[in-house]
């Protein structure tokens, strides 16, 4: 089990936790039409505590597909799919849930996060901590002027992709980095030529060729 004993609680299970903000921020389709045989877009019958997994199956993607909820390699690109995004991440697989970045009780921060997006990662992300990023500095891992738009960590791990309502555009949240070759076969928007949308993806691809820390294998 999945459990958060460790931090202190009754020892209730984690995936039940998260599930509780999965049943709206995610796509899926119910698993049984329980009410007079007429369709809900959510998992009916659901409430804290049950199995969102008895009533709820996050929306099939075939990758290498684009779908009205996916990009092809598998990040969402409608909204209210934070959900969808987060279990895919490594994050999610350590344990890290909704409930350490966002407090739904209410902040006044945007999207109710416990701190500001430029603080928040760093409550558990520094230089050389275990958890990354692996440089001496945060400047050698971002290679952009501290405090500059493009050292936020959001800009590159959160990119603001496309979605199919008006003109919000959501966060990712599978806190991958797009690569610029990401963008070529498959349409998703990178970090890189979203801020410098002068410049092409291949001369994205050649300036991160040039920063040493990064393994080239990872930019394809
Ligand atoms: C009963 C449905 C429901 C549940 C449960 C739910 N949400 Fe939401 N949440 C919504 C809706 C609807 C919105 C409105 C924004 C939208 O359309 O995406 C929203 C908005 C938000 C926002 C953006 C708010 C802002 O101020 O910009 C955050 C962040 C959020 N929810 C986090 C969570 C977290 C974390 C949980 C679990 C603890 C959770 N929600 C549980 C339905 C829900
Ligand atoms: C590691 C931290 C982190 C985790 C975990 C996380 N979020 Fe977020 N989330 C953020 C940040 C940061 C933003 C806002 C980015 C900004 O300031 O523009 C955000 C924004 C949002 C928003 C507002 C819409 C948007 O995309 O900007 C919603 C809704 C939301 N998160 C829901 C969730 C839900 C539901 C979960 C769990 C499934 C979750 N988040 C997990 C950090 C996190
Ligand atoms: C509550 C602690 C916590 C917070 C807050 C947090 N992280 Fe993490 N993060 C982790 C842990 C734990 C890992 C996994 C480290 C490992 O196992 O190597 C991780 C891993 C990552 C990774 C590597 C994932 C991969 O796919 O390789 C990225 C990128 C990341 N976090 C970005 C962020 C960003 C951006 C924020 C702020 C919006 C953030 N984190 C906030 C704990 C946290
Ligand atoms: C200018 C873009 C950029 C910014 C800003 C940025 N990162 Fe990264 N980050 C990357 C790239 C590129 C990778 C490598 C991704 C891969 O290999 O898949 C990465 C990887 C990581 C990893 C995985 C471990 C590692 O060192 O490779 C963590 C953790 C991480 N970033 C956290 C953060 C945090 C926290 C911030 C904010 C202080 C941040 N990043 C800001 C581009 C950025």
């Amino acid at each position: 089990m999945r459990s958060l004993k460790d931090r202190g609680s009754d020892g209730r299970d984690l995936t039940e936790v998260e599930d509780t903000c999965i049943e709206c921020h995610s796509q899926g389709r119910p698993l049984t039409i329980p009410i007079e045989g007429k369709y809900y877009d959510w998992p009916v019958g659901y409430r804290v505590g049950l199995r969102l997994q008895d009533f709820w199956k996050l929306e099939d993607h075939t990758l290498g597909v684009t779908s009205f909820t996916h990009f092809p390699e598998g990040t969402a690109h409608k909204n209210r799919m934070q959900g969808n995004d987060f279990v895919q991440s490594v994050m999610y697989r350590r344990g890290i849930a909704c409930f350490s970045c966002h407090d739904a009780h209410g902040t006044d921060n945007y999207a109710q996060l416990r701190k500001p997006a430029d603080k928040i990662c760093l409550d558990c992300h520094a230089p050389l901590s275990p958890n990354g990023p692996r440089t001496a500095t945060l400047e050698e891992h971002t290679h952009h002027e501290d405090g500059s738009a493009g050292s936020q960590c959001i800009a590159c791990h959160m990119p603001q992709i496309e979605t199919t309502i008006a003109d919000v555009r959501v966060h990712a949240h599978t806190f991958k980095f797009v690569t610029p070759e990401m963008t070529e076969k498959y349409g998703i928007a990178n970090p890189c030529t979203s801020c410098y949308t002068d410049k092409s993806t291949s001369w994205a691809t050649e300036a991160l060729r040039q920063w040493p820390e990064r393994s080239p294998w990872r930019l394809e």
